[in-house]
Protein backbone atom coordinates (compact mmCIF):
# COMPACT_ATOMS: atom_id res chain seq x y z
CA UNK A 1 0.00 0.00 0.00
CA UNK A 2 1.18 3.69 -0.62
CA UNK A 3 0.69 6.38 1.49
CA UNK A 4 0.16 9.78 -0.30
CA UNK A 5 0.18 13.11 0.68
CA UNK A 6 0.65 15.27 -2.16
CA UNK A 7 -3.20 15.90 -3.94
CA UNK A 8 -1.40 16.31 -7.55
CA UNK A 9 1.11 12.62 -7.08
CA UNK A 10 -2.33 10.76 -5.98
CA UNK A 11 -3.98 12.40 -9.28
CA UNK A 12 -1.47 11.32 -11.87
CA UNK A 13 -1.27 7.80 -10.27
CA UNK A 14 -4.59 7.23 -10.75
CA UNK A 15 -4.86 8.33 -13.95
CA UNK A 16 -2.81 5.90 -15.01
CA UNK A 17 -4.39 3.02 -13.14
CA UNK A 18 -7.96 4.42 -15.29
CA UNK A 19 -5.66 3.94 -18.52
CA UNK A 20 -5.24 0.68 -17.90
CA UNK A 21 -8.66 0.29 -17.43
CA UNK A 22 -9.00 -0.19 -14.04
CA UNK A 23 -12.13 1.17 -11.58
CA UNK A 24 -11.23 3.02 -8.89
CA UNK A 25 -13.15 2.67 -5.74
CA UNK A 26 -13.18 5.48 -2.94
CA UNK A 27 -13.54 5.04 0.98
CA UNK A 28 -13.44 8.89 2.38
CA UNK A 29 -12.71 8.54 6.34
CA UNK A 30 -11.17 10.46 9.26
CA UNK A 31 -9.11 7.72 10.12
CA UNK A 32 -9.30 5.67 13.75
CA UNK A 33 -10.50 2.95 11.88
CA UNK A 34 -12.83 0.50 12.96
CA UNK A 35 -15.04 -2.33 11.71
CA UNK A 36 -17.32 0.36 10.26
CA UNK A 37 -14.66 1.55 8.01
CA UNK A 38 -13.61 -1.78 7.37
CA UNK A 39 -16.97 -3.24 6.29
CA UNK A 40 -17.12 -0.07 3.26
CA UNK A 41 -13.62 -0.96 2.31
CA UNK A 42 -14.15 -4.38 1.80
CA UNK A 43 -17.37 -3.71 -0.50
CA UNK A 44 -14.94 -1.08 -2.37
CA UNK A 45 -12.38 -4.28 -2.45
CA UNK A 46 -15.24 -6.32 -3.93
CA UNK A 47 -16.30 -4.15 -6.32
CA UNK A 48 -12.80 -2.40 -7.93
CA UNK A 49 -9.37 -1.92 -9.43
CA UNK A 50 -8.05 0.35 -7.09
CA UNK A 51 -9.15 0.92 -3.79
CA UNK A 52 -8.47 4.26 -2.39
CA UNK A 53 -9.16 5.11 1.30
CA UNK A 54 -8.67 8.97 2.42
CA UNK A 55 -7.76 9.85 6.40
CA UNK A 56 -8.03 13.59 6.96
CA UNK A 57 -9.52 15.14 10.16
CA UNK A 58 -11.51 17.78 8.49
CA UNK A 59 -11.41 21.40 10.34
CA UNK A 60 -14.25 22.82 8.65
CA UNK A 61 -17.03 20.08 9.11
CA UNK A 62 -16.58 20.74 13.43
CA UNK A 63 -18.19 23.51 15.30
CA UNK A 64 -15.92 25.95 17.46
CA UNK A 65 -17.14 23.84 20.69
CA UNK A 66 -17.15 20.14 18.89
CA UNK A 67 -13.77 18.07 19.19
CA UNK A 68 -11.86 18.92 16.44
CA UNK A 69 -9.10 18.92 18.62
CA UNK A 70 -9.43 15.63 20.62
CA UNK A 71 -10.78 13.80 17.69
CA UNK A 72 -8.62 10.35 18.22
CA UNK A 73 -6.08 9.74 15.19
CA UNK A 74 -3.29 6.71 15.29
CA UNK A 75 -1.69 6.85 11.53
CA UNK A 76 0.20 3.94 11.92
CA UNK A 77 -2.34 1.51 13.62
CA UNK A 78 -4.52 3.24 10.42
CA UNK A 79 -2.31 1.98 8.01
CA UNK A 80 -1.46 -1.62 9.08
CA UNK A 81 -5.90 -2.49 9.50
CA UNK A 82 -5.31 -0.89 5.65
CA UNK A 83 -2.65 -2.87 3.86
CA UNK A 84 -4.18 -6.01 5.78
CA UNK A 85 -7.44 -4.81 3.86
CA UNK A 86 -5.48 -4.79 0.65
CA UNK A 87 -6.22 -1.00 -0.13
CA UNK A 88 -3.84 0.63 -2.70
CA UNK A 89 -3.63 3.71 -1.73
CA UNK A 90 -4.26 5.60 1.48
CA UNK A 91 -4.42 9.52 1.13
CA UNK A 92 -3.44 11.41 3.57
CA UNK A 93 -3.31 15.04 2.75
CA UNK A 94 -2.46 18.22 4.83
CA UNK A 95 -4.73 20.70 5.80
CA UNK A 96 -2.96 23.30 3.26
CA UNK A 97 -3.19 21.31 0.59
CA UNK A 98 -6.97 20.62 0.72
CA UNK A 99 -7.89 24.03 1.75
CA UNK A 100 -4.66 26.32 0.26
CA UNK A 101 -4.74 30.21 1.13
CA UNK A 102 -7.68 31.89 -0.72
CA UNK A 103 -9.56 28.55 -0.51
CA UNK A 104 -13.48 29.62 -2.05
CA UNK A 105 -14.96 26.35 -3.25
CA UNK A 106 -17.37 25.91 -0.35
CA UNK A 107 -20.08 23.77 -0.96
CA UNK A 108 -23.74 24.15 -0.22
CA UNK A 109 -25.31 20.98 0.89
CA UNK A 110 -28.52 21.57 -0.21
CA UNK A 111 -32.03 21.51 1.49
CA UNK A 112 -31.47 18.34 2.74
CA UNK A 113 -29.09 19.81 5.50
CA UNK A 114 -32.26 21.49 7.09
CA UNK A 115 -33.32 18.86 9.53
CA UNK A 116 -31.90 16.49 12.05
CA UNK A 117 -28.12 17.10 12.37
CA UNK A 118 -27.97 20.33 9.78
CA UNK A 119 -29.60 22.99 12.52
CA UNK A 120 -27.84 21.43 15.40
CA UNK A 121 -24.51 21.64 13.76
CA UNK A 122 -24.34 24.68 11.64
CA UNK A 123 -22.14 24.70 8.64
CA UNK A 124 -21.29 20.65 9.64
CA UNK A 125 -22.89 19.41 6.22
CA UNK A 126 -21.12 22.38 4.29
CA UNK A 127 -17.70 21.48 5.51
CA UNK A 128 -18.47 17.77 4.74
CA UNK A 129 -20.12 18.63 1.23
CA UNK A 130 -16.89 20.93 0.36
CA UNK A 131 -14.34 18.47 1.86
CA UNK A 132 -16.23 15.26 -0.41
CA UNK A 133 -16.32 17.09 -3.03
CA UNK A 134 -12.51 18.07 -2.96
CA UNK A 135 -11.49 14.21 -2.43
CA UNK A 136 -14.12 13.91 -5.50
CA UNK A 137 -12.50 16.22 -7.60
CA UNK A 138 -8.90 14.74 -6.55
CA UNK A 139 -9.31 10.96 -6.83
CA UNK A 140 -12.30 10.92 -9.95
CA UNK A 141 -13.96 7.43 -8.67
CA UNK A 142 -16.17 5.34 -10.14
CA UNK A 143 -17.53 4.39 -7.05
CA UNK A 144 -17.60 6.03 -3.87
CA UNK A 145 -18.61 3.94 -0.21
CA UNK A 146 -20.45 5.66 2.64
CA UNK A 147 -21.89 3.82 5.76
CA UNK A 148 -25.77 4.40 6.78
CA UNK A 149 -24.53 5.00 10.16
CA UNK A 150 -24.58 8.64 8.94
CA UNK A 151 -27.64 8.22 6.72
CA UNK A 152 -28.43 12.14 6.36
CA UNK A 153 -24.35 13.07 5.39
CA UNK A 154 -24.78 9.92 2.44
CA UNK A 155 -27.95 11.74 0.82
CA UNK A 156 -25.86 15.11 0.88
CA UNK A 157 -23.54 13.40 -0.64
CA UNK A 158 -25.74 11.68 -3.14
CA UNK A 159 -27.55 14.97 -4.17
CA UNK A 160 -24.33 16.62 -4.41
CA UNK A 161 -23.18 14.22 -7.16
CA UNK A 162 -26.65 14.52 -8.56
CA UNK A 163 -26.65 18.24 -8.79
CA UNK A 164 -22.96 18.49 -10.53
CA UNK A 165 -23.78 15.14 -12.28
CA UNK A 166 -20.79 13.74 -11.26
CA UNK A 167 -20.06 10.56 -12.67
CA UNK A 168 -19.75 8.99 -9.33
CA UNK A 169 -21.73 5.82 -8.50
CA UNK A 170 -22.44 6.30 -4.59
CA UNK A 171 -22.77 3.17 -2.54
CA UNK A 172 -24.95 2.93 0.75
CA UNK A 173 -23.45 0.21 3.48
CA UNK A 174 -25.24 -0.32 6.19
CA UNK A 175 -24.73 0.08 9.71
CA UNK A 176 -22.04 -2.22 11.76
CA UNK A 177 -23.37 -2.92 15.11
CA UNK A 178 -21.50 -4.25 17.98
CA UNK A 179 -22.90 -7.16 19.57
CA UNK A 180 -25.24 -5.12 21.72
CA UNK A 181 -26.53 -3.41 19.16
CA UNK A 182 -24.60 -0.24 19.90
CA UNK A 183 -23.28 1.15 16.26
CA UNK A 184 -19.87 1.67 16.67
CA UNK A 185 -17.90 4.96 15.68
CA UNK A 186 -14.77 6.77 16.24
CA UNK A 187 -16.45 8.77 19.18
CA UNK A 188 -16.84 5.44 21.17
CA UNK A 189 -13.80 5.62 22.15
CA UNK A 190 -15.00 8.91 24.48
CA UNK A 191 -17.04 6.60 26.29
CA UNK A 192 -16.50 5.53 29.82
CA UNK A 193 -17.27 1.89 30.62
CA UNK A 194 -20.30 2.60 32.15
CA UNK A 195 -21.31 4.97 29.26
CA UNK A 196 -20.51 2.23 26.65
CA UNK A 197 -23.56 0.22 28.57
CA UNK A 198 -26.01 3.43 28.65
CA UNK A 199 -25.82 3.92 25.28
CA UNK A 200 -26.98 0.18 24.32
CA UNK A 201 -30.32 2.03 24.83
CA UNK A 202 -29.85 3.88 22.14
CA UNK A 203 -30.30 1.06 19.67
CA UNK A 204 -32.54 -0.81 21.78
CA UNK A 205 -34.94 2.12 21.78
CA UNK A 206 -35.06 2.34 17.62
CA UNK A 207 -35.52 -1.48 17.68
CA UNK A 208 -38.36 -1.04 20.69
CA UNK A 209 -39.95 1.73 17.84
CA UNK A 210 -39.96 -0.58 15.05
CA UNK A 211 -41.73 -2.88 16.63
CA UNK A 212 -44.54 -0.81 17.72
CA UNK A 213 -44.69 0.26 14.13
CA UNK A 214 -45.03 -3.11 12.54
CA UNK A 215 -47.57 -3.71 15.44
CA UNK A 216 -49.75 -0.82 13.64
CA UNK A 217 -48.56 2.41 15.40
CA UNK A 218 -48.48 5.50 12.86
CA UNK A 219 -48.26 8.19 14.33
CA UNK A 220 -44.78 10.10 14.63
CA UNK A 221 -45.73 11.35 17.87
CA UNK A 222 -46.31 8.49 19.24
CA UNK A 223 -43.09 6.67 18.39
CA UNK A 224 -40.97 9.41 19.16
CA UNK A 225 -42.69 9.28 22.68
CA UNK A 226 -41.47 5.57 23.00
CA UNK A 227 -37.97 6.08 22.18
CA UNK A 228 -37.88 9.33 24.44
CA UNK A 229 -39.29 6.92 27.39
CA UNK A 230 -36.47 4.53 26.59
CA UNK A 231 -33.40 7.36 26.60
CA UNK A 232 -34.35 9.15 29.09
CA UNK A 233 -33.63 6.68 31.31
CA UNK A 234 -30.04 5.95 29.77
CA UNK A 235 -28.65 9.15 28.20
CA UNK A 236 -27.95 12.41 29.94
CA UNK A 237 -29.33 14.14 27.39
CA UNK A 238 -31.47 13.97 23.61
CA UNK A 239 -30.03 15.96 21.32
CA UNK A 240 -33.12 14.86 18.75
CA UNK A 241 -35.33 12.34 18.35
CA UNK A 242 -36.85 12.58 14.65
CA UNK A 243 -39.30 10.60 12.24
CA UNK A 244 -38.48 11.58 8.60
CA UNK A 245 -38.81 10.63 5.21
CA UNK A 246 -35.85 8.77 4.21
CA UNK A 247 -35.31 10.53 0.57
CA UNK A 248 -35.86 14.18 1.81
CA UNK A 249 -34.76 13.60 5.76
CA UNK A 250 -38.12 16.28 6.30
CA UNK A 251 -39.85 15.31 9.43
CA UNK A 252 -43.38 13.29 8.65
CA UNK A 253 -46.39 12.63 10.96
CA UNK A 254 -47.42 9.71 9.94
CA UNK A 255 -45.55 6.35 8.80
CA UNK A 256 -47.10 5.54 5.75
CA UNK A 257 -44.79 3.18 3.57
CA UNK A 258 -41.47 4.36 5.04
CA UNK A 259 -39.74 6.30 7.79
CA UNK A 260 -36.28 6.99 9.09
CA UNK A 261 -36.37 7.27 12.73
CA UNK A 262 -33.23 9.40 13.55
CA UNK A 263 -31.60 9.91 17.14
CA UNK A 264 -29.09 12.53 18.31
CA UNK A 265 -27.90 12.21 22.35
CA UNK A 266 -25.23 12.42 25.10
CA UNK A 267 -23.71 10.89 27.02
CA UNK A 268 -21.20 13.11 29.49
CA UNK A 269 -20.25 15.25 26.41
CA UNK A 270 -20.35 12.77 24.27
CA UNK A 271 -22.81 13.21 21.20
CA UNK A 272 -23.82 9.94 19.49
CA UNK A 273 -25.94 9.49 16.36
CA UNK A 274 -27.92 6.69 15.52
CA UNK A 275 -30.82 5.44 12.68
CA UNK A 276 -33.25 2.55 11.85
CA UNK A 277 -34.81 2.44 8.36
CA UNK A 278 -38.49 1.26 9.05
CA UNK A 279 -40.38 -0.36 6.13
CA UNK A 280 -44.21 -1.44 6.32
P1 LIG B 1 -15.92 9.00 9.50
O1 LIG B 1 -16.72 9.32 10.69
O2 LIG B 1 -14.49 8.54 9.68
O3 LIG B 1 -16.70 7.91 8.67
C1 LIG B 1 -16.23 7.48 7.41
C2 LIG B 1 -17.31 6.62 6.77
O4 LIG B 1 -17.52 5.46 7.56
C3 LIG B 1 -18.67 7.35 6.68
O5 LIG B 1 -19.27 7.09 5.43
C4 LIG B 1 -19.45 6.71 7.82
O6 LIG B 1 -20.85 6.71 7.62
C5 LIG B 1 -18.90 5.30 7.79
N1 LIG B 1 -19.16 4.63 9.08
C6 LIG B 1 -18.78 5.05 10.32
N2 LIG B 1 -19.23 4.20 11.26
C7 LIG B 1 -19.92 3.23 10.61
C8 LIG B 1 -20.65 2.07 11.02
N3 LIG B 1 -20.76 1.73 12.30
N4 LIG B 1 -21.25 1.33 10.08
C9 LIG B 1 -21.16 1.67 8.76
N5 LIG B 1 -20.48 2.74 8.31
C10 LIG B 1 -19.87 3.50 9.21
O7 LIG B 1 -18.03 10.46 7.99
C11 LIG B 1 -16.90 10.94 8.01
O8 LIG B 1 -15.82 10.28 8.53
C12 LIG B 1 -16.59 12.32 7.43
O9 LIG B 1 -17.70 13.14 7.60
C13 LIG B 1 -16.15 12.26 5.95
C14 LIG B 1 -17.25 11.69 5.04
C15 LIG B 1 -14.85 11.45 5.79
C16 LIG B 1 -15.86 13.71 5.45
O10 LIG B 1 -14.90 14.33 6.23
Amino acid sequence: MLTIKNPRELTSILNRDRDQGKRIGFVPTMGYLHEGHLSLIRSARKENGIVVVSIFVNPIQFGPYEDFKRYPRNLKMDQRLLKQARVDYLFAPSTNSIYPKGFRGFIDPGPLARYLCGPKRPGHFRGVATVVNRLFRIIQPDRAYFGAKDYQQAKIIEDMIRKFRLPIQMKICPIVREKNGLAISSRNQYLSKKERIRARSIYRSLTEARKQIRLGEQRAERIKKIIRQILLNYVDKVDYIEIVNPKTCAPIEQVKSSALLAVACYLGSTRLIDNLLVKR
